[in-house]
């Protein structure tokens, strides 16, 4: 059976373009800065969001680690959002690598209440306080439902960090989601932080790989910290190839898998279930069920993955491998199933 696959958007694959661009790819040893082709893309990466410097990685939890390690001291505080990646998802990386102590705070689908912030900022300086140093947002916010942290907020949340001397962190995997959706160039957005991470491999469709962007000196250290993790790459051109792909060609089209995330949300609220669309600005979709992982084996029989994220949440995420048609399939089997769970 051919399964469409809805668990996330980094189930996609190379496009023929991509894989025609990493066969021929110029390519060198990058930990000795030989690799023409990451040099192209991590320039490309700069360019575009307008910030001095930029550093390919294997995934975004690695390029997450390695921004949050440059930013802080061990024994530092950082301020998460309560359903973060970075906090939730990442093995725990802040404490592991780090050494911080996270402090998660209660957002509006990842929107940062700047009072609540301030107040969990440590004023007090004394020895055996732990000193704040770090927010991170994420944008657009996956736990949310791919839901946009607005540029008046990350505005809001950049200068209270900066009234306090705290770094900013975006962990921007699916910026270029936001971006889309508002019609807000990324660089609007990581104008309001020190460091942006995005990833190439989630609806922009290339295979491996996420960016971390910033100034020199922060992108220098982040590249020491790559290398500590195990991150340094050798010919790796020939991922970059795809990277460059992804950035130049895949951007605009992200807004398809905007419109099929709607077509789904509409549908199913038609169907009966109980789902708002309007909550679900991007391409990420989360249902509220009954039985979360009933309902998933129930959607499997019928040819439909989804990705349980909580008992009674099942989330669907549209993306390039996943056509209109698709979608129609899906709300007939949800509709085939709203009677019997
Ligand atoms: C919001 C967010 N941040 C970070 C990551 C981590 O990216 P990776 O899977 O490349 O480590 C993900 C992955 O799903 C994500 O959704």
């Amino acid at each position: 059976m051919r399964y469409i696959d809805f668990r996330s958007d980094t189930v996609t694959k190379p496009t023929p373009e991509m894989r025609k661009a990493m066969y021929e790819a110029e390519v060198g040893d990058d930990v000795l800065g030989d690799d023409p082709t990451v040099r192209r893309l991590e320039s490309l990466a700069s360019e575009i969001f307008k910030k001095e410097a930029a550093l390919f990685f294997p995934s975004g939890s690695m390029a997450n680690a390695a921004a949050v390690k440059v930013h802080t001291n061990e024994g530092d505080e950082i301020i998460v959002e309560e359903r973060s990646h970075i906090y939730l998802m990442e093995m725990g990386h802040l404490s592991f690598i780090s050494r911080v102590i996270p402090r998660p705070i209660p957002s509006s689908r990842g929107n940062l209440d700047i009072e609540f912030m301030e107040k969990t900022i440590r004023k007090v300086r004394r020895y055996y306080i732990p000193k704040t140093s770090l927010v991170c947002l994420e944008n657009t916010h996956n736990y949310w439902g791919g839901s946009i942290v607005d540029i008046k907020n990350l505005k809001e949340v950049y200068d209270l960090a900066k009234n306090y001397g705290l770094k900013v962190h975006i962990d921007g995997a699916r910026i270029f989601n936001a971006s889309v959706a508002t019609g807000i160039p990324v660089y609007e957005y990581a104008k309001y932080a020190d460091s942006v991470m995005f990833s190439l491999s989630k609806g922009l469709c290339a295979p491996v790989g996420s960016m971390l962007v910033g100034d020199k000196d922060f992108i220098d250290e982040a590249r020491r910290i790559r290398k500590l993790l195990g991150g340094g790459m050798r010919q790796v051109g020939v991922l970059a190839a795809a990277g460059i792909v992804a950035l130049t060609k895949m951007v605009d089209r992200l807004k398809e898998d905007h419109q099929k995330a709607k077509m789904l949300a509409g549908g199913l609220k038609n169907i009966g279930y109980d789902i708002d669309p309007d909550d679900f600005p991007t391409n990420i979709i989360i249902l509220k069920v009954k039985d979360a992982a009933l309902f998933v084996e129930k959607l499997k029989e019928n040819g439909i993955l989804a990705l349980p994220i909580s008992p009674n949440e099942v989330r669907f995420v549209t993306h390039n491998d996943i056509s209109f048609e698709d979608i129609e399939r899906c709300l007939n089997v949800c509709d085939s199933l709203i009677a019997s769970l």
